[in-house]
């Protein structure tokens, strides 16, 4: 028996199907089993929003000890919603019980009823919950006689689809819109049998975070415009990731296969992103396959760089917020070691507007760029964008990262110095370029960014580099090693993240790498044709 850490009473227990879990008052009987790994089905529940217990496939038969019978366990009259009933001291649940089963059974059925079972055209297939409990729960055959209601497909905002037919009438999107973001654009129109999902007329689910009722939709009735026909889940790997275009170092997972991203999906973090990110986040990777990309290198680019660095009598350096703090730190320490008195500065940080938090808590943040303090930290002092741009008449040879994923305000550079622009996309610079080293980015690459509340977290490269694109920091060693007239050595994050550690860059050392590291797979058996 575990005693809680404040006091010296013993915790309450409840026993799930045999097993016996200590629990923290106030939780229900379907968290306690979430939490011990224990599947109870269910669609209406969602950790983030309020409880409506309407879909009843979570209910359970609950025996609990009767005060007034000597504490002796009594049934209770009828099946629990597990998602509802708080969890007591002494409960047995059954989850699986003849009485369960036949209720689990009976919901099934009854959501089959009019469902188009089209799950060989459906985007969700592979990884949808009606289909999985069907498998699990269902009764395999259909033995209603009555004609299928069918609803129509409706375009309710620009970045989702939605398949009314498809619809168990959960509510979790409308409650999304209710408390998550307090937008409310979606509602339940009708009653009984016709109900239906529906946008208030005019009004479009346009708010910042719409893509995320795709992701709460239990089964394929909200689509992803962007994803939809696209890809069959079970293809695509699943690499965790953060936010490369904000601030806001929310977690995400790039979704992928044969070097193409297909999507990206957030990954639970309660205290940076919750369960959730924006469109701009989810749909922003674009640019990594984008037809403006430079992704190759002429022939000896990098050993004229080199060279270039090695003659040159004073060293710009001017490193771009977008970069990852080992990207940052390896370009430092090249010029550092070529110009002690390098000029080093930070590249231009978008802003655009202020936060916007929303009722759940959630922020989507005005800053458009992911490390701008990481680089700070891997750099040590740095200039701002416009203090360098003063001192650049100074220097004679300029080193400049861009990897926007957009256009950027790029500085004017004189020609009378050598560029060397290490950048992803075409731009203002890189026609002027003397040298172009084509960059990978973030989804090519591993790296730490450090969000707008100082907190470090680290990303994994999910494709490989695109053409002759490599991280910055690879660049950086390559021309370390020519100008050192050594062999060149790999890119490797952790062994980077270790090398600043050592360096003294605070914090380095304690970066841990991200959780969550499942391929996304498929249960079901493919067969070779
Ligand atoms: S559209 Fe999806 S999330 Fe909304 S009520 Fe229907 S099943 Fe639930
Ligand atoms: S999850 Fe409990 S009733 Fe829907």
């Amino acid at each position: 028996m575990r005693v809680n850490c404040y006091n010296t009473r013993p915790m309450p227990t409840i026993t799930i199907d045999g097993k016996p879990l200590d629990f923290e008052q106030g939780q229900s009987i379907l968290e306690v089993a979430n939490d011990s790994g224990i599947a109870i089905p269910h669609y209406c529940y969602h950790p983030s929003l309020s409880v409506v217990a309407s879909c009843r496939i979570c209910l359970a038969e609950v025996w609990a000890p009767n005060p007034r019978n000597d504490n002796k366990l009594e049934p209770m009259p009828k099946l629990l919603p597990t998602c509802q009933t708080p969890a007591g001291d002494g409960q047995v649940v059954y989850t699986s019980s003849p009485k369960a089963t036949a209720n689990q059974k009976a919901v099934m059925e009854f959501l089959l009823t009019n469902h188009p079972i089209d799950c060989p055209v459906c985007d969700q297939a592979g990884e949808c919950d009606l289909q999985d409990y069907a498998y699990e729960y269902g009764r395999g055959e259909r033995r209603c006689d009555t004609e299928k209601i069918t609803q129509s497909k409706k375009d309710v905002g620009d970045k989702v689809m939605l398949y009314g037919d498809r619809c168990i009438m959960c509510t979790r999107c409308v409650r999304f819109t209710q408390e998550i973001t307090g937008t409310s654009e979606l509602y339940i129109n009708g009653r009984g049998a016709v109900e239906e999902i529906d946008v208030f007329p005019g009004e479009g689910l346009n708010n910042e975070l719409s893509g995320n009722v795709v992701d709460i939709c239990p089964v394929g009735a909200f689509l992803d415009k962007d994803f939809m026909f696209q890809q069959r889940v079970w293809f695509l790997n699943k690499v965790p990731s953060v936010d490369p275009l904000t601030a806001s170092g929310d977690n995400i997972g790039i979704e992928h296969t044969e070097g193409k991203i297909y999507r990206i999906k957030p990954r639970e973090n309660q205290q940076i992103n919750q369960f959730w990110i924006t469109d701009e986040v989810r749909y922003g990777w674009k640019f990594v396959h984008d037809e403006n990309r430079v992704t190759e290198m002429c022939e000896d680019a990098e050993l004229i760089a080199a060279d270039k660095l090695q003659q040159a009598s004073k060293i710009a350096l001017l490193v771009s917020p977008m970069i990852s703090c080992e990207d940052a730190w390896c370009l430092g320490q090249l010029v550092r070691s070529l110009d002690e008195k390098a000029i080093i500065g930070i590249g231009p940080v978008k802003v655009v507007g202020d936060d916007k938090t929303f009722p759940s808590g959630f922020t989507v943040r005005a800053e458009k760029a992911p490390n701008a303090r990481g680089v700070q930290r891997a750099l040590g002092e740095v200039l701002s964008y416009e203090e360098w741009k003063q001192q650049l008449s100074n220097a004679d040879t300029v080193v400049v990262t861009g990897s926007y994923p957009e256009a950027w305000d790029t500085p004017e550079i004189g020609e009378d110095k050598t560029l060397v622009l290490i950048d992803t996309l075409q731009n203002a610079l890189t026609e002027r370029a003397d040298i172009f080293l084509p960059a990978a980015t973030w989804a090519e690459k591993a790296g730490t960014f450090e969000n707008c509340n100082n907190v470090l977290q680290t990303f994994e490269r999910a494709i490989q580099p695109l053409g002759d694109s490599q991280p910055e920091g690879q660049i950086a060693m390559n021309l370390q090693a020519l100008v050192d007239d050594m062999e060149a050595t790999i890119f490797n994050a952790a062994t980077i993240r270790r090398r600043m550690a050592d360096a003294g860059v605070a914090g380095m050392r304690e970066v841990e790498l991200p959780k969550n590291t499942n391929r996304v797979e498929t249960d079901m058996p493919l067969s070779e044709v």
